[in-house]
């Protein structure tokens, strides 16, 4: 009797899986930062036409937080999106579905390199795809560390950056990270391709016609909350306490808060009956998620901003606008030594007090994640890579 599985893939010495690889790039991407990460590097791909296909992991689904960041920034469809992601909850089966679902793909179209970028579930799934086909592993937004092991993303983080081949970072606080944990793989300073987006996407926003009148809301006369960690929004006393902070300093300050609800945060919201209680508070509007060119124009001309988003963070140093930021860490530790942000975790007294200060603060720094051209960076390793 043989006992050789006529579907095993060939091994060399070292285990690792080689088939003969096409000399093509696969990106991954799947939630909404991902996209905006990723948007750019796809098209610098498109725009040096070379050999790429994009696979979309199906973990964000809904219509404003996908198919139209997809439009938003003017991106073709992905050649592949995995179905039935949505139907798993949890962590591990999100992750193993999305594993199976991108190694077939892999497998069929063969490319020699993979990217991902950040630190969602999609990413590692993505990741360990392409480590596991012996495939060249690039994680853009590599070395990022908020040392908080209770973070999905932390572990995720640690995760690819340990199994990755080239680590795109957004700067020296990310090398120092890796250089202190002993990385396999090579590093490369690329800057962060969410600077790339901001730059080309705000002005675009910026331009629309009756700028103003769309967005509903006077030139920096208003805030912006955005709020969907799961250490945040899973625990009832959290998400209260800081929409109770959030709302003190709304009215503390005179200025609306506009809180873009994210889908988890909506989901949990109801689940704690907290709805009725969050629409009598006063200073806080509810919003859905705005699509990528509408949120744009809004942080631009925010007075100021309270998330416990990463890429918000981001987006808000970028853009000049002063951060509060609801969490008792940040990965994004520049925006703190640069004034441009502060913690203030979910205690309402620590949210106000962190809002005066922001709104007292000049907001003059330089942006330390890069100089807008990550994307023409990694495009230039990944040529390499293909040769
Ligand atoms: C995920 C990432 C997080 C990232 C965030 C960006 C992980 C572990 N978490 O968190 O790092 O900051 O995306 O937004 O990967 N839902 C919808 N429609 C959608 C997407 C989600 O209704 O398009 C709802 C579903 O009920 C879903 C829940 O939100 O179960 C959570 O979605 P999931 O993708 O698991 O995690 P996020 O909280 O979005
Ligand atoms: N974003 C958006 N609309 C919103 C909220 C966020 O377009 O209502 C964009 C934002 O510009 C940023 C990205 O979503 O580029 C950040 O994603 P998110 O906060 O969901 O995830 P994180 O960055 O924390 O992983």
């Amino acid at each position: 009797m043989s006992t050789t599985n006529p579907n095993e893939t060939p091994h060399d010495k070292d285990g690792l899986y080689r088939p003969d690889l096409n000399p093509c790039i696969a990106v991954i991407v799947g939630t909404r930062p991902g996209i905006v990460m990723l948007g750019p590097v796809i098209k610098e791909l498109e725009r040096r036409a070379i050999d790429h296909f994009v696979i979309h992991t199906g973990q964000h689904y809904s219509p404003n937080m996908d198919a139209q960041f997809f439009a938003d920034i003017a991106l073709s469809a992905p050649q592949y999106r995995i179905d039935g992601t949505a139907a798993h909850t949890t962590h591990g089966a999100q992750t193993a579905h999305m594993l199976s679902g991108i190694e077939d793909i892999l497998l069929q179209a063969r490319p020699r390199m993979v990217l991902v970028g950040g630190d969602a579930n999609s990413n590692l799934a993505g990741a360990l795809a392409a480590r596991k086909l012996g495939m060249t592993l690039g994680h853009v937004e590599a070395g990022e560390r908020s040392f908080d092991w209770s973070m999905p993303e932390e572990h995720n983080r640690r995760m690819i950056d340990h199994i990755s081949d080239y680590l795109f970072v957004t700067g020296e606080n990310a090398v120092g990270n890796l250089e202190r944990e002993g990385v396999q793989g090579a590093i490369v300073r690329s800057g962060n391709p969410i600077v790339d987006a901001s730059r080309e996407f705000s002005r675009l926003a910026l331009a629309r016609p009756n700028i103003e009148e769309h967005l509903g809301v006077a030139d920096r006369r208003y805030a912006i909350l955005t709020m969907h960690r799961q250490e945040n929004v899973d625990n009832p006393e959290r998400l209260q306490g800081a929409l109770q902070g959030v709302s003190d300093a709304a009215v503390a300050l005179g200025i609306p808060t506009l809180f873009f609800v994210h889908p988890r945060t909506q989901k949990r919201l109801e689940e704690f009956s907290l709805l009725d209680w969050l629409h009598d508070c006063p200073g806080i509007e509810l919003r859905e998620p705005a699509g990528y060119l509408d949120f744009l124009a809004y942080v631009a001309r925010s007075a100021l901003i309270f998330t416990d988003s990463g890429g918000v963070q981001q987006e808000a140093c970028i853009h000049g606008i002063n951060c509060v930021t609801l969490r008792d860490n940040t990965e994004w530790v520049e925006t703190i030594d640069i004034g441009a942000n502060r913690l203030a975790g979910c205690e309402p007294m620590a949210i106000v007090d962190a809002a005066k200060d922001a709104s007292a603060t000049t907001c003059k720094w330089e942006v330390p994640f890069g100089d807008g051209h990550a994307a023409a960076r990694i495009v230039d390793c990944a040529v390499e890579v293909l040769k």
